[in-house]
C-alpha cells in the first residue's frame, strides 16, 4: 500500500514517475516550439489534451507526462521528431528551466478545487495505482491537508499563478470550457498562433463532448504508452460525470464551511481566487 507513493522534494508520486527520472528533469532539453500542457490531476487534462490533438494540421505528437515512466522516457522525448505538447502536472518549481528559459508555450488548466477533490476522491478508488481510501470524509480530509499524489492543490494553483501575467503562459478553466468551448477553443487558437475557421472550431467541439470522447474511450485498445496522465494508462478511468458542483452531492455543509475557511486563507494573496467563487 504505502509503497504506491513515493516522495520527491515534498511532493508525492506514484511509482510510474521514478525517482530517478524525477531528478534528471532539471537537465531536459527543451525546444523552442514545444507547448506544455499543465494541470494538477482532475482539472480537465485529458478534455483539454482531446481538443489540441484536433486543432493542429500539421503533425502534433502529445507525448505522455514528462514525468512519467522511468529515465528512458527523456530520451525517447529527445529523439522524438516532430512537434511536441507534452503533458505534466508538476508544480511550477518542479518544472525543467529549460522550458522557462526557452519561454515555450504553456497551457495552464484550472477547475473548482471542490469538484476536483471529489474527481479525484473516485479516482482515488477506481486507479490501482493509487492508495486505497476508505471514506469520503477520510479522502476529504487528505485533500485539504495535500497529503495526495502530487501535492496540495493549493501549492500547485499558487506556483502557477505567480507566472500569471508571463505571456507564454495562458490559463484556463474547465468552467468555462463547459459554459462555452468554442469560445474557449478560440482562445487556444490564438494563443498558438493557429489558423482554424469557425467551422472546424464547431467540428473540434462536437467531437470533444464528454460523451464523444467517452465513447471513442471505450472503442480503443489502452496503450500503456499513450498517457496523457501520469497516474494511469487506463483512459476508461477518465471520463466519469464531466459535470461541474457535483461537490454540492458530497461535501456536508460543516465540510463546505471549513473548505472554504482554509480556501479563503490559502488564496488570500491570489488574484484569481475570485475566478472559483461563481461556483463555489
Ligand atoms: P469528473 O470525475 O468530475 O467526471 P483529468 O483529465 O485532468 O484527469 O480530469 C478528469 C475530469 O475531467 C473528470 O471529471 C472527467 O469526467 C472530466 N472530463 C473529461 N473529458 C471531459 C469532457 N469532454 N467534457 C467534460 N468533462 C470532461
Amino acid at each position: 500500500e504505502a509503497e504506491l507513493l513515493h516522495t520527491f522534494k515534498g511532493i508525492s508520486f506514484t511509482t510510474r514517475s521514478s525517482p530517478e527520472l524525477l531528478k534528471s528533469l532539471d537537465t531536459f532539453d527543451a525546444r523552442e516550439d514545444d507547448v506544455l500542457l499543465v494541470s494538477y490531476p482532475k482539472s480537465g487534462t485529458h478534455w483539454l489534451a482531446g481538443v489540441l490533438a484536433k486543432l493542429y494540421k500539421t503533425q502534433v505528437t502529445i507525448t505522455s507526462p514528462i514525468e512519467f515512466g522511468d529515465i528512458s522516457r527523456l530520451e525517447e522525448l529527445n529523439k522524438l521528431s516532430s512537434k511536441r505538447i507534452i503533458p505534466t502536472h508538476l508544480d511550477y518549481n518542479m518544472l525543467p528551466p529549460n522550458f522557462k528559459k526557452k519561454k515555450c508555450k504553456m497551457i495552464y488548466i484550472s477547475r473548482n478545487p471542490k469538484d476536483i477533490a471529489v474527481s479525484m476522491f473516485h479516482y482515488y478508488r477506481d486507479n490501482p495505482n493509487l492508495p486505497t481510501v476508505d471514506t469520503w470524509t477520510a479522502f476529504f480530509d487528505l485533500f485539504l491537508k495535500g497529503n495526495v499524489v502530487c501535492g496540495s492543490w493549493f501549492d500547485h494553483f499558487l506556483s502557477w499563478e505567480e507566472h500569471e501575467d508571463e505571456k507564454n503562459i495562458l490559463f484556463l478553466f474547465y468552467e468555462d470550457m463547459k459554459k462555452d468551448l468554442p469560445k474557449v477553443v478560440k482562445e487556444i487558437s490564438l494563443f498558438l498562433n493557429l489558423n482554424v475557421s469557425d467551422n472546424d472550431i464547431q467540428d473540434i467541439c462536437r467531437k470533444s463532448s464528454f460523451l464523444e470522447m467517452k465513447n471513442d474511450t471505450e472503442k480503443e485498445n489502452s496503450d500503456p504508452s499513450h498517457t496523457v496522465c501520469a497516474l494511469t494508462s487506463n483512459r476508461k478511468l477518465i471520463f466519469r460525470k464531466g459535470a461541474v458542483g457535483d461537490w454540492k452531492n458530497y461535501f456536508t455543509p460543516k465540510q463546505n464551511i471549513r473548505f472554504q475557511e482554509i480556501f479563503n486563507e490559502k488564496m488570500k494573496l491570489s488574484k484569481m481566487a475570485d475566478s472559483f467563487i461563481y461556483e463555489c
